[in-house]
């Protein structure tokens, strides 16, 4: 009996195969999309696409192409066939964006051009996001231009892999999140507190010890464990294929290496690098402590530069974020070695800054010039701002927008990833059933920012190189969790990044998201859907 329902429903299903239409209303919206005269294009079997560049990246870009073709509608391009229409995928030097592309749609070709093989690969993405997502025989692309490019070089999105360790699976769909909404770069956070999570040679204590806790607190700082250890780490070579994973759909990995605060997992391994020298433990628990790198010590210097060096070798961005973010300086106060280094330095306390926090400034100016001299620029949060900033830094402004605007102000790059808008870890809505870290942040105020307004002063419009969400996991334990808290408030956020303000609607966005949730659903992430449901 089941045999027979099922091929009745096989037989259904391939006799209500039908043709369907593409519609380019896509997210993040593309810059222009102009209706032009003349038959559409027919996607088929029988559809060809031709790489015109014998560029690997180009040919990557064409395979990518495919596969999410037969994805979306299950049509499997029959690639020895040269008879049907063809999408042609080509460089063009002309068009002025890195990243921009254009796509021309007539009866018998779909072209899509860019500057580079990156371009094209957004190209791709738009024209992925245009198919409907169905089973279908054909699929109709109405005759049209879309011409399209970033508003901001810099589209991020961080995950905090300490709190709690993501494997390698989620890590790669992750970036596959990343690439369906046009986000160019991975901040990667790899070491806290309650874990170090890369595999460094030279100290082996730092996973042997510093990746395990003991326990985790459980709910929101209950003060009772879960007697569980928990640990993981990363090692080199999965990073290296992460970096490539992620080089592949032309995403940036910077990791972070958070210092001098956030570090008890590697003091737990490495006690002498503490002001007090010990013993500490891996944090069971989230929060701020005390204990932290000590800024009078040599040996602290070394083995940062050591650790930095090593994680160079695996990441080739050239930013490296060094954190800088909630560290208390206590411990400096009363430690000998901390304040011999003051008064060594001469470091007084001026301009509302104690000396401790010139002590913090003029370590983190120690770190971004060594890995100047490896060819590397630092970013750090808005803390780093707490006194003089080495000139190549890079300002994370995430404690609201000030940062941002007195980064600017020094001549200091900045992007702007502030709580108010952008932190995935705070509720979409009131829930009871979910506990999470705190703080309401709904889609439609993630969708609002506008990081640079026209009127901004100039030397922010020169400065601002774009915006990031960001997801601390305290309380994000996995899979499931982590893409309801991600969409579809990261698909907001990229469209602030790519999309010119004044193209912005929220009502518009709305409904375009609706259709790619139905993505998300196909991919099984299971995202908050309050922004889908019809309000009454
Ligand atoms: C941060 O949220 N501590 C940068
Ligand atoms: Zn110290």
């Amino acid at each position: 009996m089941k045999k027979i329902l099922l091929s009745v429903a096989l037989m259904v299903a391939s006799i209500s195969l039908h043709a369907t239409d593409a519609n380019y209303q896509v997210v993040p919206l593309p810059q222009s999309v102009t209706a032009e005269k003349g038959a559409p294009f027919v996607l088929e079997v029988f559809t060809s696409i031709n790489v015109a560049s014998k560029d690997d990246a180009m040919r990557r870009n064409g395979e990518f192409l495919k596969q999410y073709i037969t994805e979306a509608t299950g049509i499997t391009l029959d690639d020895q066939n040269k008879k049907g229409n063809t999408i042609i995928l080509k460089l063009n030097p002309k068009i002025e964006n890195e990243e921009g592309y254009v796509i021309t749609i007539k009866a018998k070709t779909i072209t899509i051009e860019g500057k580079t093989p990156r371009g094209v690969f957004y190209g791709v993405q738009t024209l992925r996001k245009s198919l409907p997502l169905e089973k279908a025989k054909s699929v109709t692309f109405p005759a049209a231009r879309i011409v399209d490019y970033p508003r901001f070089g810099y589209r991020g999105t961080m995950l905090d892999c300490a709190r709690h360790y993501f494997k390698m699976d989620f890590i790669k769909e992750f970036i596959d999140m990343l690439a369906l909404h046009n986000i160019n770069t991975f901040h990667w956070h790899l070491t806290e507190d309650q874990g170090w999570r890369v595999q460094i040679d030279r100290y082996p204590k730092l996973t042997e010890i510093g990746s395990k806790r003991a326990q985790t607190v459980i709910g929101r700082m209950t003060g009772l464990y879960d007697d569980t250890p928990y640990g993981g780490y990363y090692t080199k070579d999965e990073m290296r294929e992460v970096v490539k994973y992620a080089a592949d759909r032309y995403i940036t990995v910077i990791p972070e290496i958070d210092m001098p605060g956030h570090m008890l997992g590697a003091l737990a391994a490495y006690p002498e690098l503490g002001c007090t020298g010990g013993p500490y433990k891996v944090a069971e628990q989230w929060g701020v402590f005390p204990d932290i790198l000590c800024a009078g010590n040599p040996k602290t210097y070394e083995f940062v530069n050591n650790v930095l060096d090593e994680i160079v070798d695996i990441f080739p961005s050239k930013y490296i974020h060094i954190g800088g973010d909630e560290a208390p300086r206590v411990r400096w106060q009363h430690c000998p070695r901390c304040q011999a280094e003051i008064k060594r330095l001469g470091l007084k306390g001026s301009n509302g800054f104690s000396a401790e926090a010139q002590l913090q400034a003029y370590f983190m100016n120690q770190v971004a010039k060594h890995l100047e001299s490896k060819g590397r620029n630092i970013i750090g949060w808005d803390e780093i701002l707490e006194g003089d900033v080495d000139k190549g830094t890079t300002v994370m402004s995430w404690r609201g927008v000030n940062g941002g605007i007195e980064a600017a102000k020094r001549g200091l790059d900045a992007i702007m990833t502030p709580t108010t808008y952008y932190y995935l870890d705070f509720y979409q809505k009131p829930d009871n059933r979910m506990i999470l870290i705190g703080n309401m942040l709904p889609v439609e105020t993630t969708y609002s920012y506008n990081p640079v307004p026209d009127d901004a002063a100039p030397e922010l419009k020169k400065h601002v190189k774009g915006v990031q969400a960001n997801l601390w996991t305290e309380y994000i334990i996995g899979r499931d969790l982590a893409f309801f808290q991600i969409l579809p408030r990261v698909a907001a956020m990229a469209e602030t990044a790519w999309t010119e303000n004044n193209k912005k609607d929220f009502a518009s966005f709305k409904t375009r998201e609706t259709r790619l949730n139905e993505l998300y659903k196909h991919f099984g992430w299971k995202t908050c859907q309050d922004l889908y449901k019809e309000k009454k």
